[in-house]
């Protein structure tokens, strides 16, 4: 209330006479015994004194009720209807008298890990409370009876906590309940449903959620559990201790649509009338001991997902109404007792992308070659009976086939095929698929920021989702994921939560099959926090339920994170200090002397804060340049040797004034135009964005690294200009610009520029850069890891010889860490050491794998990552080491030459396929690689020059031979920025 006064009023107040100082203590008097008695105050106070870190903004003595005062209070005519504080560190209990606000609607306390005790049964008197949601706290013991009381009650989440004991029968009195997620607790005892006497879940005809998952709840399904009267669309108990059969009348809740009742202790045989439940998309029978037939599923029209493994059916073919069920993604019946073949019409499913039929008794032909899915990824029929294989090469390219244990591969001597090992990883893009960045390069940040998908460095709000139920088991399909991303982003503007951007990544499946995806939520603005408000906002979005997923993921569970990094109020100085103890002025008997004395104190606060905040400001605005200034002799001036300094007007005048017609190229980074020297010097200036602070760290590394690098196979940097508030780096102009464009401009249109990509010539490419690489890693001092090794980055002078660029992302690797350095994971998908990317621990062998991407790269001249598609992958899946050219004609770039003219190839494949293995150990080091490939130059007949692969070459310098007999300058397109991953959706 007070604090209504505004930094204006200021010198009001010092001017301030007694008369005014009488009134303001009247007021003073007056406005805590008036909020007193007709508010919430007293009541937030208990709060206040039983939970550590609540917001700052209750220490000031300011009104409840006022909007925006109480950071997580809501009020409605002068009482708090709402308590929303997710994701807010707050640690303590609930205290009994919670019971006082009876006017509250919405209490949702999500995500404070360290806020638990007992559910206090006086929360049965909240009769108004219509969400009550806990979820991933750590409240335990058992929730109590008086929940019956709730009688307005429409979304109770207390999943993720730590609740024991049954599951109150009283819980079927909540007549208006839609949401009831229990899930993840220890609860136990069986499922209530009503009797003569109480109540039971069957009551709840209003919900259409049973969210009961994870817990050790007992005793048989009920009978009475499921009745026509029911809305119920997800049931979900898996991963309990259910037994019985599965009773039914589930089949009389139509409006199902995801089933799970695996990983319980069921018998007996699958009611047959389950087949009506013709909305279901996803059913999980698995891990259960079900006998039987298997069950007739014709009538599920729309099924996607189909789990019924591990069971004791009755031995049964493999059901031909399976390719009967259009919708089907995935099929899963490992360890079912099927026999039979399977039905060619199967594969043709047009949905399909997973099937598990495994240990069973499957046999005769396997046939995959007539017009299967084209989503089909996943074929594991590991340990059958199968004798034969009907394939098309064109088709398996991109399918991972497992026959390992089958006839075929121990009897009929192929056991050397691909299929027959267990080596093919599907796991692999599990790991590293993260959506991507936006068009520019991500920036490295320090103090544990990280950077944004628009390449700002910011605290992120992280969580997990766990989807219980998706649709679909791709893990590669990256539209997907893209699509999530884009509703999730849409809804959060929708909403004007304050949200620059955010990134999925880190998906994988757990051993319940949840799929599990990491969201960084990004602040919005320049200072790269959430304040509270943003923060409690997204919780609650995210805790209930407010954004809903597209259909395909069906329902999730969001778990967040503990955010610690609020940005300072504006009120109070950093918001994250608290002081209990100043927070008295609400007590009525406060001193009237110690009250005016809060007003002038918090006055002259606000004063000084913002005194403080604008120096603040002013100082961050010049940041970029203070950093590194030579003037400001900071000691962070880059060591610059040999390299020159340029002015603004100077590269002005050789840009033709940065012309459009100069302008080659663009990226997150900024503009790159094409200058000429007054000795006639070609350059390629990279100028940051205007007033883009954002690599400013970059360009300082850039600079520092390359004017100590000098190697022919590395691109020289000339100078650079910091002058009149631009950024600019000057490098040679390599006149071919990148090995990217080469290779995709031979795809598309050998011979137009000129510049023809033959085997030979991609060799010395390979040659060149892996010595440019090798002298990172062996001759520059510090040694340095690139980090960004691709084709994007290998740029093709006049004469084709290969030159690494763009340092944006390297490391130096400091005296104390010679081996490896430990840092957060950046680089582009696709060419990403996946062990790099999941330790952390950045080697130079990061770069072998990279580099190794780079030469399939080369020979096929396709993306890393195509359609979904990983270039590794579909290498290993269709080689055949024993046939010319390791049968790997269909996937080489067709402008690379004749078959007959690739003498070395497959020892080239060899080599890549050497620097992809999984871990770093197992890769050769870049010297090593060097060997390799001169000797394959040696046994092709070509010269590799003098140099040995461990001299470091004098730096070439000016180049003065201007005829450029491949060029076509205006195809250049310089890669300025480390581009973005190739990941965008089409
Ligand atoms: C609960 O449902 C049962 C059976 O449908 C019914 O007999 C009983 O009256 C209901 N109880 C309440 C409290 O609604
Ligand atoms: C089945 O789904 C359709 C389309 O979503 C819906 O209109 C229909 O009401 C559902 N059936 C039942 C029994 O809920």
């Amino acid at each position: 209330m007070w604090l209504r006064f505004s930094y204006n009023n200021m010198h009001l107040l010092q001017k301030m006479d007694a008369k005014v100082e009488q009134l303001l203590l009247i007021i003073c008097i007056i406005i805590p015994i008036l909020s007193a008695q007709d508010s919430d105050l007293g009541n937030l106070q208990t709060l206040l004194n039983a939970w550590q870190n609540t917001p700052p903004t209750w220490d000031d003595d300011s009104d409840p009720c006022t909007v925006g005062s109480w950071k997580g209070i809501t009020c409605t005519n002068g009482r708090v209807t709402k308590i929303t504080l997710s994701s807010m560190q707050l640690s303590g209990e609930l205290p009994e008298d919670i019971d006082q606000f009876t006017e509250l609607e919405i209490l949702d306390l999500s995500y404070n890990k360290d806020l638990g005790g007992l559910l206090p049964s006086k929360i049965g008197n909240l009769k108004n409370l219509k969400n009550l949601i806990l979820v991933g706290c750590s409240f335990n013991g058992p929730i109590p009876e008086t929940i019956r009381n709730l009688e307005s009650l429409v979304y109770l989440s207390l999943n993720s906590n730590s609740f024991t004991g049954r599951i109150p029968p009283s819980v079927g009195n909540l007549k208006n309940l839609v949401w009831l997620d229990l899930s993840t607790n220890n609860l136990n005892e069986s499922l209530p449903v009503s009797s003569q006497t109480m109540p039971g879940l069957d009551n709840l005809t209003h919900a259409k959620h049973f969210h009961l998952g994870d817990n050790q709840l007992s005793g048989d399904i009920p009978l009475r559990l499921f009745n026509s009267n029911m809305k119920l669309i997800h049931l979900l108990l898996e991963n309990n201790n259910l037994t019985g059969t599965i009773p039914s009348t589930l089949g009389l809740v139509t409006s199902l649509t995801v089933v799970r009742l695996d990983k319980n202790l069921l018998r007996g045989s699958v009611p047959s009338n389950i087949n009506n439940l013709t909305n279901t998309t996803e059913m999980f029978l698995s891990n259960n001991r079900l006998t039987g037939p298997i069950p007739d599923l014709t009538g599920m029209s729309v099924l996607n997902y189909i789990d019924l493994s591990d069971n004791s059916f009755d031995p049964y073919d493999v059901p031909s109404w399976l390719s009967t069920l259009h919708a089907l993604t995935t099929i899963k019946m490992h360890n079912t007792n099927l026999g039979g073949e399977i039905p060619v019409a199967l594969f043709r499913l047009p949905q399909l992308q997973h099937v598990v039929l495994s240990n069973n008794q499957i046999n005769g032909t396997l046939d995959i070659s007539s017009n299967p899915s084209t989503q089909l990824e996943l074929v594991d029929l590991q340990t059958n009976d199968i004798t034969d294989f009907t394939q098309r090469r064109h088709y398996l390219n991109s399918i991972d086939l497992i026959l390992q244990g089958n006839l075929i591969c121990t009897e009929s001597g192929v056991n050397n095929e691909s299929f027959c090992s267990n080596t093919t990883n599907t796991d692999l893009l599990n790991l590293s698929y993260s959506t991507p960045f936006n068009n520019c390069a991500p920036t490295s940040c320090v103090d544990g920021r990280v950077s944004s998908p628009n390449c700002q460095c910011a605290f992120p709000y992280t969580g997990f989702f766990t989807f219980k139920a998706p649709s679909f088991s791709s893990t590669v399909n990256s539209t997907i994921y893209i699509s999530l991303h884009d509703s999730l982003m849409g809804f959060f503007k929708n909403a004007s939560l304050p949200i620059d951007s955010i990134s999925l990544n880190n998906l994988s499946r757990n051993s319940e099959d949840y799929l599990m995806v990491r969201l960084d939520v990004f602040p919005l603005g320049t200072q790269g926090c959430f304040n509270r408000t943003g923060i409690l906002e997204i919780g609650f979005a995210l805790s209930n339920q407010t954004f809903k997923p597209k259909k395909d993921f069906n329902t999730y569970v969001f778990d967040a994170e503990s955010y610690n990094k609020f940005c300072s109020g504006i009120l109070l100085g950093t918001e994250d200090t608290k002081n209990k103890s100043s927070n008295t002025g609400i007590i009525i008997g406060s001193v009237v002397g110690g009250c005016v004395f809060v007003v002038l104190l918090v006055l002259a606060g606000m004063y000084a804060f913002r005194r403080k905040d604008g120096v603040e400001r002013a100082t961050q605005q010049s940041q970029p340049f203070a950093l590194w200034d030579p003037a400001s002799g900071s000691g962070a001036v880059p060591q610059i040797k040999g390299i020159r300094s340029f002015t603004y007007e100077e590269l002005q005048k050789y840009t033709n004034n940065f012309s459009e017609t100069n302008n080659i190229g663009k990226g997150g980074y900024g503009m790159v135009y094409k200058g000429s020297l007054p000795n006639g010097q070609l350059i390629a200036i990279k100028r940051a964005k205007e007033g883009s602070s954002q690599g400013g760290l970059e360009f300082k590394t850039e600079i520092e690294l390359l004017s100590r690098v000098h190697h022919k196979n590395v691109v020289g940097l000339i100078g650079f200009c910091f002058d009149q508030g631009e950024q600019m780096l000057v490098y040679e102009y390599i006149v071919n610009g990148t090995l990217k464009d080469s290779l995709s401009r031979a795809f598309i249109c050998a011979g137009r520029s000129g510049i023809r990509l033959d085997w030979t010539r991609r060799l010395k490419i390979a040659l060149g850069a892996a010595r440019g690489l090798q002298y990172l890693h062996d001759h520059a001092d510090p040694p340095i890891i690139h980090r960004d090794v691709k084709t994007n980055n290998i740029l093709l002078d006049e004469r084709l010889v290969a030159k690494v660029s763009d340092f944006g992302l390297s490391k130096p690797l400091s005296d104390a860490d010679r081996t490896y350095v430990t840092t957060q994971v950046k680089g582009t998908m696709g060419y990403m050491d996946p062990e790099y990317y999941m330790t952390q621990q950045l080697t130079e062998k990061s770069d072998v794998y990279s580099f190794g991407v780079v030469m399939l790269e080369l020979i096929t001249a396709r993306n890393p990552i195509e359609k979904g598609r990983y270039i590794v992958r579909e290498v290993i899946l269709i080689m055949d080491k024993n046939k010319e050219l390791y049968d790997l004609q269909d996937v080489l770039d067709p402008t690379i030459g004749l078959s007959s003219q690739l003498k070395g190839m497959e020892r080239f494949v060899d080599v890549a396929l050497m620097c992809v293995e999984d871990t770093g150990q197992q890769r050769p080091t870049m010297s090593e690689v060097v060997k390799e490939l001169e000797s394959i130059m040696d046994l092709v007949g070509l010269s590799h020059g003098t140099e040995s692969s461990s001299t470091s070459v004098s730096y070439e310098g000016t180049s003065k031979d201007h005829s450029y007999p491949y060029s076509n300058d205006s195809l250049f397109s310089y890669s300025g920025g480390s581009l973005s991953p190739k990941l965008h959706p089409k």
